[in-house]
């Protein structure tokens, strides 16, 4: 409630905002997204400045909140109030949900002139297109399946690489448990629960596991020994985070990170631009490696048109679209971001060793199917069946529930929410 009537108060106060800006002939756009942390903020920054250097207008509507839930929050009061915004940070099934209700303008044209088909990953093109026309643009490819952790305080508790299975990852945080130091930073919010979780579960059951019980949702994957096992994993993490992890941004968490207090994060490579934007070197100050399990979990961002009238605002859609998809954007936007381009013709020679890692490991996963899309980011299944899995899972983290009964639940709760 008190989201929704945040939502209804942006919409107005945006709405004035909007009334008193001085029409511009290279288009006006106002942007609503999530990007608000130090790594996030560089990114949309620069955004804004591309943009603004093209003689656009933009109007900001940050909406704080990792992972989006509040953002789409939001979204929704805007649309219900007849006042979308110009361009939505939105993706995955998302955009086809809002694409069936008719409040989607479409950018086709620009598509086609600038040949999009040819530079997106057909994985990503699907996602942006609706009847056929692109609705939205990508802007970059985030891996969710990651582990931060800084190596000095690794080398403190005598760990001397990155775990490769989560035995090993159990043992190494055992081993910082001992020497006194936080094993894992987290922050107690379903989303980053779920992103834990999910990460789990490829490393436990493989790409193809991971596709059955998170993707397509089948009933005997959800309750099987696998994701019971998944579950105990689940339950061994939550004795590796602090006592003050409820409620924690995700950004704070790498803090913990960042300043020696915790040795581990799980996380979206989203966390490595909030070390950059702190000033830290991958490899020195901090490590990234893959969490256990052999696939990619991908979650890409992209921005949505909504249906907006006057030429000012349909030429800024236009504008920004095209903005979205320049190389130059997509490499400036994405070392700031820590995520790669969308685009597959974007050199990466100023990337870094953890933007290569996810580079390489995405073409093996193409190649030997084991990419799968993120469930905790939207991209896997519809928002009603994602809530019942982040109901579920933090739930599950915060009580003492057993994964016997955690499978079961869970099972029922997808099903419920897949009734029409
Ligand atoms: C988005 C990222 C964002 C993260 C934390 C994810 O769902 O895809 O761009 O940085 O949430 O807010």
């Amino acid at each position: 409630m008190k989201l929704f009537i945040q939502g209804v108060a942006i919409a107005f106060g945006l709405g004035l905002a909007m009334a008193s800006t001085t029409a511009r002939a290279d288009g006006t756009v106002e942007v609503l997204h999530w990007w608000t942390s130090g790594g996030e903020a560089k990114a949309v920054g620069e955004l804004k400045k591309s943009f603004e250097t093209q003689g656009g207008t933009w109007i900001d509507s940050p909406i704080a909140g990792g992972g989006g839930d509040a953002a789409m929050t939001a979204l929704r009061a805007r649309v219900v109030a007849g006042n979308p915004p110009t361009a939505v940070q939105l993706k995955g099934p998302g955009i086809q949900e809002w694409a069936k209700e008719g409040v989607l303008n479409n950018v086709n044209d620009v598509a086609t002139k600038e040949g999009w088909d040819a530079v997106l990953p057909p994985v990503l093109a699907g996602i942006m297109k609706y009847e056929g026309k692109y609705v939205a643009a990508p802007v970059n490819i985030h891996r969710v399946d990651w582990f931060w952790a800084n190596p000095a305080v690794l080398a403190k508790a005598g760990i001397t690489g990155m775990p490769t299975t989560w035995d090993e990852f159990n043992a190494d945080a055992e081993k910082l448990k001992a020497a006194g130091i936080t094993p894992l930073a987290h922050g107690g919010q379903p989303w980053q629960d779920a992103t834990v979780f999910e990460t789990v579960v490829l490393g436990v059951g493989g790409a193809d596991f991971y596709r059955k019980a998170l993707v397509d949702l089948d009933q005997k994957a959800l309750t099987s020994d696998t994701m019971v096992k998944s579950f105990d994993e689940l339950r061994k993490l939550r004795s590796y985070v602090d006592p003050n992890f409820s409620g924690r941004d995700w950004n704070l968490a790498t803090a913990m990170v960042m300043n020696g207090q915790a040795g581990f994060q799980i996380m979206g490579d989203w966390a490595k631009g909030e070390f950059l934007a702190a000033g830290k070197k991958p490899g020195v100050d901090f490590v990234c490696a893959p969490t256990p399990g052999k696939g990619f979990i991908l979650n890409s961002d992209s921005f949505t048109f909504f249906k907006v009238s006057g030429q000012e605002r349909l030429k800024g859609q236009t504008v920004l679209a095209s903005l979205i998809m320049s190389p130059a954007f997509q490499e400036t936007f994405n070392l700031a971001k820590g995520s790669i381009p969308a685009r597959t013709d974007v050199p990466l020679d100023k990337f870094d060793s953890c933007a290569l890692k996810s580079h390489e490991d995405l073409l093996a996963a193409v190649k030997d199917n084991s990419l799968v899309p993120s469930m905790a980011h939207e991209m896997a299944v519809s928002r009603s069946v994602r809530g019942e899995f982040l109901d579920l899972v933090t739930n599950f983290f915060n009580s003492d529930m057993s994964s016997a009964d955690a499978v079961k639940a869970l099972a029922k709760a997808v099903k419920r929410a897949q009734q029409p």
